[in-house]
C-alpha cells in the first residue's frame, strides 16, 4: 500500500481512539499476570474496581494468558458485579496457539488467523469473560501466513454480530500493518491500534518506523511492559542497562516528587504519538503511579536521558 493510499483512505476516518465513540483509558490495566496472583474471584473484582476508581477502566487480555486462564478469572469476578461490565473496556488477543492441556489440539507452538480459529477464540473469549462484546480485537502476533482479505472479512463479520465493536494487532511491522488496514479499507474499516514493546530497554518502534506508522496515521499505540517487565524498578545485580536506567529514573523522580515508576510511564506518554501504557502490576499503588504520570511533562533532555541510559550511549 502507498503512503498515498494511507492519506487518502486515511484522511476522512477519525481515529477511533480519539473519538468519543470509543475512548480506552489513557492508562489501560493488564490482566496477563493475573492467574499468578492466586487471588479470590472477591479480590479480582476489588482489584478491577479500584483501577476503575482510578480512571484506568480498560483491560487488557488475550485467550492464551494463564495457560488459557485468565479471561476465565476475569469474567468470575465480573459475575459478582456484572453492572460492572458496562464501564469497562475489555481489550483481547486472538492467533497464537500455544501446547496446553486446555488445548489438546495443538501439537505445536503456532499462529493462526484464519477465519476459523478467530471465530473460536472470539467465542470462547467472550463465554469465559461473561460479556457479550469485546470492546477491541487484536491479532497478537503476525502470522507467516496472514491471508488478510481472510481476516478483514471476518472482522467485518464480528462486527456485524456485535461481536466485537473494534479492531487492531499487537506486534506488527508498519508493512504488516498497512497490508491488513488496506483489506480492512474495503469494508470501510481501519486497524485502530498496534500494541506493541517500548521501554528505555527497548526502544525499536522508535526508530523502525512503527511510532512514525502511528504518527502519521493519529494511531495510538498501546505499550505492553512499560516497566520491561519489573526490570526497570528491580534490576538484577548484573543487569547493567536496567540499573543505569533506574538510577536516572530515581534522579528525575526526586526532581520531579514522585516515583520512579510515574517517570517511567511519563517516559512513554511523552511521545507525540500519544501512547497508551498498559501497567502489568497486581499493586494498585503502582497503577496510581501510572496515573500520576499523566500530571508529568519531562523535558528533551530528561527524555534522552532515560534513551541514552537504556542504549548504553549517548546519540550519535
Ligand atoms: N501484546 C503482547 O505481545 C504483550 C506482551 C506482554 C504483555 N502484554 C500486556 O502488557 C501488560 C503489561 O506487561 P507487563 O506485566 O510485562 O508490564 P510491566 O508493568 O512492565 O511489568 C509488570 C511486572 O513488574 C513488576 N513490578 C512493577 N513495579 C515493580 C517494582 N517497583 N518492584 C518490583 N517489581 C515491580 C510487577 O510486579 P507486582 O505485580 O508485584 O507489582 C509485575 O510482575 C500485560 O498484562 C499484558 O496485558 C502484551
Amino acid at each position: 500500500m502507498s503512503v498515498e493510499y494511507s492519506k487518502q483512505a486515511r484522511s476522512s476516518a477519525a481515529n477511533p481512539l480519539d473519538a468519543g465513540s470509543f475512548p480506552l483509558s489513557p492508562i489501560v490495566a493488564g490482566a496477563w499476570r493475573m492467574a499468578e496472583w492466586g487471588w479470590t474471584p472477591q479480590q479480582r473484582l476489588r482489584w478491577i474496581e479500584q483501577a476503575v476508581e482510578l480512571g484506568v477502566t480498560s483491560f487488557d487480555h488475550a485467550d492464551i494468558y494463564g495457560n488459557y486462564g485468565v479471561e476465565e478469572l476475569f469474567g468470575d469476578a465480573l459475575a459478582l458485579r456484572p453492572a460492572l461490565r458496562n464501564q469497562l473496556q475489555l481489550v483481547d488477543k486472538c492467533g497464537i496457539k500455544l501446547v496446553s492441556q486446555r488445548r489438546p489440539a495443538h501439537r505445536i507452538k503456532s499462529y493462526d488467523t484464519s477465519r476459523e480459529h478467530i471465530v473460536a477464540s472470539v467465542e470462547a473469549s467472550l463465554r469465559a469473560l461473561r460479556t457479550d462484546r469485546l470492546d477491541l480485537l487484536l491479532i497478537h502476533r503476525p502470522d507467516a501466513l496472514m491471508d488478510a482479505a481472510e481476516v478483514a472479512d471476518t472482522f467485518a463479520t464480528l462486527k456485524q454480530q456485535g461481536k466485537v465493536l473494534r479492531f487492531g494487532v499487537s506486534n506488527f511491522m508498519p508493512w504488516q500493518f498497512e497490508l491488513l488496514d488496506a483489506a480492512m479499507s474495503a469494508h470501510g474499516e481501519h486497524l485502530t491500534t498496534n500494541q506493541i514493546e517500548l521501554h528505555p530497554l527497548q526502544v525499536q518502534p522508535l526508530h523502525d518506523g512503527t511510532l512514525d506508522q502511528a504518527q502519521r496515521l493519529a494511531l495510538r499505540p498501546m505499550i505492553w511492559s512499560p516497566l520491561a517487565g519489573g526490570r526497570l524498578m528491580a534490576p538484577s545485580p548484573t543487569d547493567e542497562a536496567a540499573r543505569r536506567v533506574h538510577e536516572v529514573l530515581r534522579h528525575l523522580a526526586e526532581a520531579h516528587h514522585v516515583t520512579a515508576t510515574t517517570i517511567a510511564i511519563a517516559w512513554l506518554l511523552r511521545h507525540p504519538a500519544r501512547p497508551v501504557p498498559i501497567t502489568g502490576s497486581r499493586r494498585i499503588d503502582t497503577l496510581r503511579d501510572a496515573v500520576a504520570a499523566l500530571g508529568v511533562s519531562l523535558d528533551r533532555e530528561s527524555w534522552y536521558a532515560l534513551w541514552q541510559a537504556g542504549r548504553g550511549h549517548e546519540v550519535p
